[in-house]
């Protein structure tokens, strides 16, 4: 069963059935103002914070059926009463007579027809702007004339969305609306808490005349509530009560009536919901987006960012869903996964001090490098502040108030207080946007530390240089009878939490990688000594993986305090773990041998055809010495689940063997697109990846889910475009060193690098997977395979022979 199919010329994917087995959904605005939309309409918007500031009130766990956040009623007479539907098909589930949802770049546009009734409504948030737009066409496609009232409506939530949901008294005594009506006969509804009415006020208006307009849920919904959204009761009478509540569940309705609409005719009807100071402060942008003219604009203004976003890299390969991935869903994921961290999705709600993650933040960055430069170097700004004085990092941040905290650890007061991979991630984010841009002033840059004075002071600053240096000193120090790095509350892998003293695999070969982009960076510095210095501590921590973590057929992932391993074949659980063989490959660690040996263990032990699973077999039973990890049921999530984001590690060290096929082979299987043909299995969006699919130790094998937020679309981008196609930022410029299915004759990439285009065409006339034998810049041979930046803001062109 299909519900939809891509749409690669327009950049959409268009869902054609509104029963999508799980909400699909699409990001408009940014967190500074912006949410999610579905495909039905609903909508989670807030502005700067979604545990702060939240303006609708969306409710995950209701049926999909339900109304969630806002939606659109249409109604014309009919009996003796009204037809009431949404042309949104939710909440009244109406049967239609057409219905598409168009997810686009920023916008949702949803297309539909009912009664002979045809509603294009546009979704979007104009570029650096506090409102969001619902662009309504209405048109008359029946025979007849038709008398036709739309009435769209907001369902807010308290700023605080974790008190909206744990204190029902304060929240509804606190809930206001005021109308202000206008000579036009337009409405603006207010909406505030009382403590805010003078500082932060949600506005909702529209630009046709309103005749009545509803502000209180329960006398929209009808008799006390005991009507529905599916069909409030106050909708059968001619007008709305007109009411201004003073507490409550607060709504805004608006009831326009569009008079007759003759057939052919079109109404269009462009509604606003924004939120500012005041009333007063909103008026600007209210007057602006009545006009039609000013909304078309702020749509092309939308288009052509996107349009730059996406020129910065664009590939044509022979692999089709690969292309599409590459040119459109990735990065626009990696631009969402940016924007939003983990805060705001359909899995995570964004209650509470949950905010960003800090390596999360490290690894979305990179994904995002070549798009956003500028948005990369402030969040990195950002993560350093939360970086403490001993070099590692609180591990999640609220990035309005700047305030931090140790995440889960928090929950288990025994435990270690930090995690040990968080600051090391940070040295590979910034050494990665070094590399893109060329800043190196950057480095020189003070940033102050996390720990504070009493009166909330930073105690100390340092450069962002110092910065990476006290990451690399924490993890040098803090190891344990291994000589192995403490595993903190964790690693990258959140739940296996285990008693403190146990060692970490996955942070030995992190703080390896961190090591090894050291010695580069100082090399590129001139600064031999502290080259010398980082390549030593890298010979260390490589004697010690050598020594201690070679299980006969694959690497360990962990030693418990008592130094027993886990990831070993000696376990009756957990014997192998997927990231416990590609990041000694990644950090250069494992000797070719024993590399060889580690990737065919995964194939073997750990792949299926839907993806590679992150551990096996699974832990079948909660075991609080384990941790979080023993909470799933074998199969799911760290538990034996296809995490994807540990696949793209895999292909990253596929291409580091020269084992192009099999890179390629791993990266088409978790393909999103490629799931279009089997939604009934998968589940999710084909038009993002998920963050994980039950693996084959569950009865529900191959079932996605948590898609959008998560640190598969950065490793997907990267895996892709510089380890399979190859094309990667160095600092002496772009190297090219693809490994591709060696069936390939080859592949071409525009890249803008540095202020110059490169036009790029690899060809592969020998079939190889990887060896590039010939680099040519504009028709001159170069040395080697590294394309030197240019600079000049001209195209050029590079041939490649593999
Ligand atoms: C999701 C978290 O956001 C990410 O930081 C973590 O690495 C994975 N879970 C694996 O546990």
């Amino acid at each position: 069963m299909r519900y939809g199919y891509f749409d690669d010329e327009k950049r959409e994917y268009v869902i054609t059935n509104p029963r999508t087995p799980v909400k699909w959904i699409n990001y408009v605005g940014s967190l500074d103002f912006g949410g999610i939309v579905d495909h039905t309409g609903g909508s989670l918007i807030c502005k700067g914070d979604p545990a702060l500031n939240r303006i609708t009130r969306y409710i995950h766990q209701l049926p999909d059926g339900e109304f969630k956040g806002e939606t659109l009623y249409l109604r014309f007479k009919e009996g003796g009463g009204y037809r009431v539907f949404s042309p949104y098909y939710v909440p009244t589930l109406d049967p239609y007579d057409l219905y598409e949802c168009h997810v686009g770049l920023g916008y949702t546009r949803i297309v539909s027809q009912f009664y002979g009734i045809r509603t294009e409504a546009a979704v979007f948030v104009p570029l650096g702007q506090s409102c969001e737009i619902r662009d309504i066409q209405i048109s008359n496609v029946s025979p007849r004339p038709l008398e036709i009232d739309a009435v769209p409506v907001v369902e807010y939530s308290h700023p605080d969305a974790l008190r909206q949901f744990d204190n029902a008294d304060w929240v509804p005594q606190t809930m206001q609306s005021r109308a202000h009506r206008e000579k036009s006969g337009m409405v603006i509804l207010a909406q505030y808490p009382f403590m805010r009415k003078d500082t932060q006020i949600n506005t909702f208006t529209s630009n046709l005349p309103v005749s009545s307009f509803e502000t209180d849920r329960r006398r929209f919904l009808g008799k006390n509530g005991y009507g529905t959204w599916a069909s409030p009761l106050s909708l059968q009478e001619e007008e709305l009560g007109d009411y201004q509540a003073l507490r409550g569940d607060n709504i805004a309705a608006l009831l326009h009536h569009l008079g007759a609409i003759e057939p052919g005719q079109t109404i269009r009807l462009i509604t606003q919901l924004g939120q500012d100071e005041s009333v007063e402060a909103s008026l600007p942008s209210i007057g602006r987006y009545r006009d039609a003219e000013q909304v078309e604009m702020a749509w092309e203004e939308l288009a052509a960012y996107w349009d730059r976003y996406l020129s910065r890299l664009q590939v044509e390969t022979p692999d089709s869903d690969m292309n599409r991935l590459l040119n459109i869903h990735n990065p626009r994921q990696c631009h969402t996964t940016m924007n939003w961290s983990r805060y705001l999705s359909l899995y995570q709600v964004g209650l509470g001090a949950r905010g960003m993650g800090f390596r999360d933040s490290s690894q979305d960055v990179m994904g995002a490098l070549a798009s956003m430069p500028g948005e990369s170097r402030r969040l990195i700004e950002m993560l350093l502040q939360v970086q403490k004085e001993d070099g590692s990092a609180m591990h999640q941040f609220n990035p309005l108030t700047m305030v931090a905290n140790e995440g889960d650890s928090r929950e288990v007061e025994e435990a270690p207080k930090y995690y040990s991979d968080d600051h090391l991630w940070m040295v590979l984010a910034v050494t990665a946007y070094l590399k893109e841009t060329g800043d190196l002033p950057f480095l020189d840059l003070p940033v102050p530390y996390c720990d504070k004075d009493k009166s909330g002071h930073p105690l100390e600053s340092g450069t962002v240089l110092d910065h990476m240096r006290r990451a690399i000193a924490f993890t040098r120090h803090d190891v344990g009878a291994h000589g192995l790095p403490l595993l903190g509350f964790a690693d990258w892998n959140d739940t296996v939490n285990l008693r403190a003293g146990a060692e970490s695999l996955f942070a030995a070969n992190l703080y390896g990688k961190a090591l090894l982009e050291m010695v580069e960076l100082a090399r590129f510095l001139g600064d031999q000594g502290a080259a010398d210095r980082y390549a030593a501590d890298y010979e260390v921590m490589k004697r010690r993986v050598d020594e201690h973590a070679w299980d006969g057929e694959w690497y360990v992932r962990y030693f418990d305090a008592e130094g027993v391993p886990l990831g070993s074949h000696s376990n009756e659980e957990g014997q192998i773990y997927a990231n416990g063989q590609s990041w000694p490959i990644i950090s250069g660690f494992a000797p070719h041998e024993r590399a060889k040996a580690a990737l065919e263990a995964v194939y073997r032990l750990l792949n299926t055809r839907l993806g590679i699973k992150l551990s096996t077999p699974g832990y079948d039973g909660f075991d609080p010495a384990k941790g979080g990890i023993t909470t799933y049921p074998p199969g799911a999530k760290e538990n034996g689940g296809v995490f994807l984001h540990a696949n793209l590690w895999v292909i990253i060290a596929e291409t580091i063997l020269g084992n192009g096929a099999r890179a390629f082979q791993y990266y088409s299987q978790i393909n999103p697109a490629a799931k279009n043909d089997v939604i009934e299995q998968y589940e999710c969006e084909p038009y993002v990846y998920p963050e994980n699919i039950l693996g084959d130790e569950h009865p529900q094998f191959g079932l996605a889910r948590n898609s959008w937020l998560t640190g598969t679309a950065s490793w997907a981008y990267q895996a892709a475009t510089q380890y399979i196609l190859g094309i990667r930022p160095a600092y002496e410029g772009l190297l090219i060193d693809p490994c591709i299915p060696a069936e390939w004759d080859g592949f071409r990439v525009r890249r803008e690098f540095r202020n110059a285009v490169y036009q790029i065409h690899v060809k592969n006339p020998r079939h190889v997977s990887k060896g590039v034998r010939s680099v040519t810049l504009d028709g001159e041979t170069l040395e080697g395979d590294v394309v030197p930046p240019l600079g000049d803001g001209a195209t050029h062109r590079v041939e490649v022979t593999m």
